[in-house]
């Protein structure tokens, strides 16, 4: 697993999930019929979006992404398929690699950090699917923030 094909693999799920919302919202809303489509995607793309959020940050430290492209990519995540937008943009400005830059003697911690997790990849998948899960149920708990 590359940078470039691990951050391609979220943005594209994102965005694909983000259709189903879509789909699920037309239904809901133009259809008019049941709004179990939007019940469904509406998780799902919850989920999504919270591990694109993730490696976002971790691609962002590896590759060393400014922090406006940083910002950027997380906020590609709110309107739909931006991510896939996003990731073509960074892909032209040279922003993703085939290779991982982290190292354990990198100067950030958080360099250190990502070289960790790569070096111990089934804690790091572990860990990833435990934040995915707490994050997604904190998100369910605390609910939309307006409405
Ligand atoms: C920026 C991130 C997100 C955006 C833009 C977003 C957007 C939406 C939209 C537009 C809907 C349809 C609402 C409607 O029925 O009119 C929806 C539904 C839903 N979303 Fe999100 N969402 C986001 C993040 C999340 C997260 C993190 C979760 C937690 C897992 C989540 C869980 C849900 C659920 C459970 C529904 C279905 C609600 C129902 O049963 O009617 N969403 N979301």
């Amino acid at each position: 697993m590359t940078p470039r094909n691990v951050f391609r693999t979220l943005a594209v799920a994102e965005a694909i999930t983000w259709l189903g919302l879509l789909a699920g919202m037309f239904v809901k809303y133009v259809v008019g019929t049941t709004e179990v489509g939007v019940q469904v995607a509406g998780p799902i793309h919850g989920v999504a979006f919270i591990s694109y959020c993730l490696v976002t940050l971790v691609v962002a430290v590896d590759q060393q992404w400014s922090r406006g492209r940083t910002v950027l990519g997380l906020l590609s995540s709110v309107p739909p398929l931006m991510t896939v937008w996003f990731d073509r943009h960074v892909e032209s400005r040279g922003g993703l690699d085939d290779h991982w830059h982290s190292r354990h003697d990198s100067e950030t911690a958080g360099r250190r950090a990502v070289c960790w997790l790569l070096r111990h990849h089934r804690q790091a998948i572990v860990g990833f699917v435990v934040a995915v899960a707490a994050l997604t149920g904190l998100a369910l708990v605390a609910g939309p923030p307006v409405g």
